[in-house]
């Protein structure tokens, strides 16, 4: 028995074998991996006549049953086939009625429990103009289309494909791109790449969107803008190793990983929509600055093939208001002050300041004692965080909820863009708190740069009201 799965490979082989103890059949797949059913003890065997026929049969569309063409393909080609379609990301496609079906057990999981698609805010706290999770409605949608053991309907209902959605940036004024194809090795292999900046005169990069040749392979990427000071080592770090790049984990790399080190430009994950910053603001470029391309490449759902990331980048002479990115982290932590004890199932470290106090340290943008908005967060922890929670601890006690992860995942980092700016009052407080599971650990964990280090770090896009 086999079941129409691109890369049986995945990651998730638990869930992978649990769908075929399950009996992953699509009851009318005609191609030629069609599958038997009679392993089966769900559902699906006994539904499989019904469902069999394209017009519909006794769940067809016309008595108001959740079909797939006419209700469920239209939500996950707006949610789900970015990465769920042959040559992306995602170990199994769901572009097609008898691609999906089969997993239709796991989908129902994943969107109830939402963990797919990714996207790490909870709700409840604020709202983003990139939030990438599924709304309610839809979600009961799948949810009955699953409980009906997946109607398949009338091919004629499915909307018309709306093509490839606009990703890009309104405008392109500059691409960097990765020096040499590379073929990544092992099953996480974090790469750094460095990168001339070549203007001459300084400039602001005013929209981000990084754009990977092999999609199948590119988990996630982040730029961070290395200062003309600290060129040299990053450029010792690219001559000490003889691949392409340099390997670095959780940052641009070496021991100048830490906050402070690389200012993140932009990040980006499959599926994510380049946006440009918000209006008449951007990030400064100095002339002799560099770029690190840091990329996350997975190979579970891998063809094998080489990938080449390139940056898009929308640029200005001059911008209203410069933005800067605001690290906040407590310097305490990062001086080796984060004990995170092994065999500790939630060690938590909170830790909260008026950065209005200290500002003049932070940047030279926002002078100190001022207020300033916040126009984005993202939040940096390693592989045994759990939860995080970004919040403003007003002067008169109310709070105002930034960013709250329930779930984190290493691998879905992106920044959550506000719908609205959040305005920051000198007297506030701006409080962190990170939480980690060290249950399976035998050592003591600490802040630090390593894969078996940890780090709480949150980043802001910042500017003057
Ligand atoms: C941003 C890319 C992306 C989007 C969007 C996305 N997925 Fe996934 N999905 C993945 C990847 C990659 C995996 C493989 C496991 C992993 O890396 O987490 C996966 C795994 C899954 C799995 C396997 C079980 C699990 O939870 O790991 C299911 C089921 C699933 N996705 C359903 C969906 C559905 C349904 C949607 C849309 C509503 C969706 N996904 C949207 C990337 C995505």
């Amino acid at each position: 028995m086999r079941c129409p799965v691109e890369n049986p490979a995945a990651r998730h082989a638990a869930t992978l074998a649990a769908l075929a103890l399950a009996g992953c059949a699509p009851p009318s797949s005609d191609g030629g991996d069609t599958i038997s059913a009679e392993a089966s003890s769900s559902p699906a065997s006994d539904a499989s006549t019904g469902l069999a026929s394209s017009t519909g049969g006794p769940l067809g569309p016309d008595d108001g049953t959740v079909t797939f063409y006419r209700d469920v393909l239209p939500i996950f080609r707006k949610h789900c086939t970015a990465c769920h379609s042959p040559d992306n990301i995602a170990p199994f496609s769901v572009h097609t009625y008898e691609a999906a079906w089969p997993w239709r057990q796991a989908i129902a999981a994943a969107v109830e429990a939402r963990t797919m698609p990714p996207w790490l805010p909870s709700p409840g706290c604020n709202s983003y103009t990139n939030d990438a999770s599924l709304p309610g409605e839809d979600i009961a949608t799948v949810l009955a289309w699953v409980h009906e053991d997946g109607p398949r309907g009338d091919i004629a209902d499915a909307p018309p494909p709306a093509g490839d959605p606009a990703t890009g940036l309104p405008r392109v004024d500059l691409v960097l791109s990765a020096p040499e194809d590379y073929v990544p090795s092992g099953s996480d292999d974090y790469r750094c790449f460095l990168l001339d900046w070549p203007h001459e005169t300084p400039t602001y990069i005013t929209g981000f969107h990084a754009v990977p040749s092999n999609l199948t392979l590119v988990h996630h990427v982040i730029a961070y803008r290395i200062t003309p000071d600290r060129v040299a080592t990053y450029e010792q770090l690219d001559a000490d190793d003889p691949t392409p790049g340099y390997p670095c984990f959780g940052g641009p790399g070496g021991a100048e990983s830490n906050p402070g080190a690389g200012l993140w430009l932009g990040a980006w994950a499959p599926g994510g929509v380049a946006s440009p910053y918000p209006e008449g603001t951007g990030l400064a470029m100095d002339p002799g600055a560099k770029v690190v391309l840091q990329i996350h490449y997975n190979t579970a759902a891998g063809d094998g093939g080489a990938d080449r990331t390139r940056v898009e980048l929308m640029l200005a002479e001059s911008v209203e208001r410069e933005a800067f990115m605001l690290l906040w982290a407590d310097l305490d932590w990062v001086g080796g002050n984060m004990p995170i004890p092994a065999g500790s199932p939630d060690t938590v470290h909170t830790w909260e300041l008026d950065p209005t106090l200290v500002m003049d340290f932070l940047t030279d943008i926002v002078p100190v004692n001022s207020p300033f908005l916040i126009h984005a967060a993202s939040h940096h922890m390693h592989t045994l965080g759990t939860v995080a929670n970004h919040e403003i601890v007003r002067k008169g006690g109310d709070s105002d909820c930034l960013l709250d992860i329930k779930h984190w995942d290493f691998n879905w980092q992106r920044a959550a863009r506000f719908t609205a700016p959040i305005r920051f009052q000198p007297g506030d407080v701006l409080r962190l708190s990170c939480q980690w599971d060290n249950t399976a650990g035998t050592k003591d964990v600490n802040w630090g740069e390593g894969t078996s280090d940890e780090m709480c770090l949150g980043v802001y896009y910042v500017t003057n009201p």
